[in-house]
This record gives C-alpha cells, structure tokens and sequence, in this order.
C-alpha cells in the first residue's frame, strides 16, 4: 500500500455497505421489486421459478430451491436425507450458530471437531476419529469465503459411507483447488440474509443439488408437504418471496464483479498489514477466496477492537463466544466434542473482523489499514 501518507486524520468507516449497494444498482433493483408487485404473484410466483432456473445455472447443478433462510435450508437437507433422532452428524465447531442448530432442529447429534489453523475451516484429519457407528453425514462450512478442503472431506464421506451438505451461506462465489461447490456432496445450503455477499433485503436461502430426490423432498416440505394444490403430506413454511426473488435474480448478475471487488480490497489489506503482529488470513493456492469476512487474529483482540472503534472503524468479531462456549451449551440437545477444539477456541478468543464490502473506497480501507498498523506499533508486539 503507498498512499498511507495522504490518509485522513479521522474518517467513520461502517462494517456494511448495504445502502450503498443498493444506490449503485437501485434503478435494476427498482424494476425489479415494482414487476413482482404488479405481477399479484407474490408466493410460488414466476419470479421465483425464474430465479431458481439462473442459481441452478450459476452454480451449474440440476436443482435450486429457494427457501426462507439458510438455517431452513441447512435441517430441511438433512431431514430430506433422512435424519433420525439421535443420528450423529460431524462439523466444525468453527462456524456461525445455525450450522449447529439445524442439526439439533432435525433431531441430529452435534458433534464437533476442530478446525485447520490455516484456514480455520475443518479440519478434514481430525474428521475420521469423530467418526462413530451413529455418524450420518458431515457437514463442512467455507468459513469467511474460503472453501473447505472438500477433496479430503468427501474422501472420508465416501470411505465411510456418509452424505455430506455444504454450508456454503458465506462463499457464494468461491472454488477450491480443482473442485467447485457442490461437486464433491450431496447438496449446498446458502444464505441470502442482508449482509452476506448474495444478500437480499431481509431474509432468505437456497438449497443447491444434482441429487433429484433430495430436490423433490425439499420442495415439499418447504410447502407444507405439497407440491401440488390441495394436495399436503407433512411439512412446514419455509418459501423464499417473490419479491426477494427478482432482488436476488438482480443482484446474482453482479456476484462475481462484487467478488472480485471484495478480493481487491483483501489483497490491499494483506499487503499493508504485513509485517504486523497479526495473524492474517491466508488463500490456499488454487482456491479462490471470496472475503465474505477479512478476519484478523490477535491475542490483544479487545485492545485493537477498542483502538478501532475509538477511531471511527466499526469492527466485528465471527465468532467471539465459540457454540460450545454459549451460556447454557447445550440446551438439553445432543452434542459431543470428542477430542477438544482448540483451535476453534483461539480464533473465537482472537478474532477481529476489519470492514470488508464491495463498495469500500480506498480511501477507507486506507485508513483503515494506517490505524491497524499505528494500534500494532503501539500494542500489538
Ligand atoms: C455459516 C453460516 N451458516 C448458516 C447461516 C444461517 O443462515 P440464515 O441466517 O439465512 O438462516 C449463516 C448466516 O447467517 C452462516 O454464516
């Protein structure tokens, strides 16, 4: 980075930009919302046919299904594969709360291993000890926008006989080495909640397969057990609207720019904080990383998030209480930690999350970058 220099003595730097996305595309965004609200087809409607017809395309897979969260979709798969209470099912301890929680809503076993230092996604060598008679599935998350090692994870699947889900809610966008999402499991679960990289204006999900009978069961629950009028089986709520729909169809055309945005500003990032004391995030080489978070580690983390939000920058910590360490773990629900989560516990205790979103400006991330680097000249050694 060369312009530290010329960077403003104080400047306010949000953690989200999701007005400004909007103003960049808001006449596309405008046709958009006022087309479903003329259409009367608001629920089940054409635009949500359309738009699952473009992510099934996107992610080059036969099915997408738009549902109303990323949570529903991650235990609407797992019922769809027939989960059974008590089935056990392997993921990171390393991940946003849901991932956990969908497991116990569909009446799964929790059972979590700890995550790869370098990547803090799982760990795929520490998977095969957690393995058990009652284990079900796995369920790796490409944490932060890096995909997890899917090649190993689905080595182990098959090897034992397991099916494996994507939560893949923060890396729309992102490949592996010689892989892409939803090449090497049974199905991708994704978020569309307001702040993740395909983010709607409130709520919603998608469930991404090849495999049909998973996209058949899904589109029944998801409609109280109908797929056709008048006609139900057991099932629940879980639609994605119309409207945030012909939102998301609008806003999957800028995905892999708003990507390549987001990769800009890691790279300028990485290369004004090295030499710090922080740890910084890392790309495995041939995979490519998304940033859905620009995540920092730091045993001062609460000096530096201090420092930053005195000097105007809205920093954020993903995830500060680690799930097995949330008041109360765990709930009366099933749940095991067979061999400790170290590493899972040193990045919830060290994490800081610097503002990362396509419509930064440099001078932002600038600033940014000079505070980070004057807090470790004076703190962080
Ligand atoms: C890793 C991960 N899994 C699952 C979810 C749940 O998605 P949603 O909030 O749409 O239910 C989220 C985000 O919120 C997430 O970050």
């Amino acid at each position: 980075m060369s312009t530290t220099a010329q960077v403003p003595a104080k400047l306010k730097v949000p953690f989200y930009g999701h007005a400004r996305q909007y103003h960049s595309i808001k006449r596309e965004i405008d046709e958009a919302i006022l087309a479903v609200l003329e259409s009367e087809a608001y629920v089940m409607g054409p635009t949500l046919e359309r738009f699952e017809k473009e992510l099934g395309h996107y992610f080059g897979m036969k099915h997408a299904i738009g549902l109303n969260s990323g949570t529903d979709a991650l235990w609407l798969a797992f019922m769809a594969l027939g989960i059974k209470e008590g089935d056990e099912v392997i993921t990171t301890a390393n991940t946003f709360f849901a991932t956990a929680e969908a497991i116990w809503i569909a009446g799964g076993k929790a059972v979590f291993v700890d995550s790869d230092p370098k990547t803090n996604n799982i760990d795929p060598s520490k998977i095969e000890a957690a393995i058990t008679s009652k284990t079900v599935g796995i369920v790796p998350v490409h944490l932060y926008g890096h995909c997890a090692d899917m090649k190993a994870v689905s080595a182990i699947a098959k090897k034992h006989k397991l099916w494996v889900v994507e939560d893949n809610a923060q890396s729309i966008d992102a490949y592996g080495d010689g892989f892409k999402q939803g090449e090497l499991s049974d199905a991708i679960c994704t978020s569309f909640i307001i702040q993740k990289n395909l983010g709607t204006f409130g709520d919603g999900g998608a469930l991404v397969t090849n495999r049909e009978d998973i996209a058949t069961t899904v589109k029944r629950l998801r409609n109280h057990g109908s797929l056709k009028r008048s006609v139900h089986s057991f099932g629940f709520n879980s639609r994605l609207d119309d409207i945030h729909a012909g939102i998301l169809s609008v806003k999957l055309k800028h995905i892999t720019k708003w990507s390549d945005q987001r990769r800009k500003w890691a790279k300028r990032y990485t290369e004004g904080l090295k030499g710090t004391s922080l740890k910084l995030p890392i790309e495995v080489p041939g995979y490519r990383h998304v940033y859905h978070l620009y995540v920092v580690e730091t045993a001062k983390r609460a000096s530096l998030d201090e420092f930053l939000h005195n000097e105007g920058i809205d920093s954020k910590m993903h995830y500060p209480i680690a799930i097995h360490q949330q008041e109360g773990y765990p709930w009366g629900k099933l749940a095991s930690i067979p061999h400790g989560v170290p590493q899972a516990e040193r990045n919830a205790a060290q994490c800081v999350s610097l503002p990362m979103f396509p419509e930064l400006t440099e001078e932002e991330v600038d600033y940014t970058i000079a505070k980070v680097v004057e807090w470790d000249k004076k703190h962080g050694k």
